[in-house]
């Protein structure tokens, strides 16, 4: 009885994990099992050390984190990250954001071992949201959200609804088959193709930006106000942990 050989290619592509156990905000962790080396994309602080353990104890090393937008929802981890761990911070190049070590262009490819990451620019729910391309996964942040949820809201900081509709005609150039890795859906949501969402998101069902514009203003309408924002927003903005965080107290 021989050995069975295992190809070298059999784990060609990254692991994706989505790593937040409670609330909608999603995070994504991508591990290039080859390299032994990670990606985190819109970390969330107060998860902060749940990933360090993570990380650890997989033996993985943290390359970069990636914040798809501004976040006004929630405090990023990623210069905190930044800061423990001396991964890249990447953002879009023209955010408005500090703390930034890596600032990203529309088209850039960057790598997670042997694996590219493709940049797209995509403004409307906020003037520096970018989508990342993998050959299987499309991280979304608010630009996209799966099945009923549509599209994230567009009246909040430097949101522009005409962008955004703008910004969704792109999608029309990407691939059925890429997983819709979002940073907002209700706990237990299972993340689907856009091939899927080209037929139940109603916002890729839209043909007009009148309808879009009446979508948006319907659903906006049922959200009220961002309850973290006020201390979401500076935070990210200057890069800086505030002394007191209500909902960690
Ligand atoms: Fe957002």
């Amino acid at each position: 009885m021989g050995f069975v050989q295992v190809s070298p290619f059999i784990r060609k592509f990254m692991d994706i994990e989505q790593m937040n156990d409670t609330g909608w905000a999603k995070t994504y962790l991508l591990t290039d099992n080859n390299s032994k080396s990670a990606g985190l994309i819109d970390p969330v602080y107060d998860f902060m050390e749940h990933y360090l353990e993570v990380l650890e104890t997989r033996g993985l090393s943290l390359e970069f984190v990636v914040a798809t937008h501004t976040h006004a929802d929630h405090i990023t981890a990623c210069y905190s990250l930044r800061e423990r761990s001396g991964c890249e911070y990447f953002m879009w190049k023209d955010t408005a954001c500090l703390g930034i070590s890596k600032y990203l262009d529309d088209g850039e490819v960057f790598r997670l071992g042997s694996n590219e990451l493709t940049v797209h620019h995509v403004p409307g729910h906020t003037n520096d949201h970018i989508l990342v391309e993998t050959s299987s996964h499309l991280f979304t942040g608010d630009f996209l959200f799966n099945g009923k949820g549509g599209v994230g809201r567009d009246d909040l900081p430097s949101g522009r609804i005409q962008e955004h509709w703008k910004s969704l005609q792109r999608l029309n150039a990407l691939d059925d088959e890429l997983v819709v890795c979002s940073g907002h859906e209700p706990p237990g949501t299972e993340m689907q193709t856009l091939g899927w969402n080209r037929m139940n998101n109603p916002v890729l069902q839209l043909t007009t930006f009148e309808e879009f514009a009446l979508w948006q203003k319907e659903v906006t309408a049922g959200l009220g106000s961002v309850s973290k924002i006020k201390t979401a927003l500076p935070a990210n903005l200057f890069a800086e942990i505030p002394e007191v965080i209500p909902w960690m107290e």
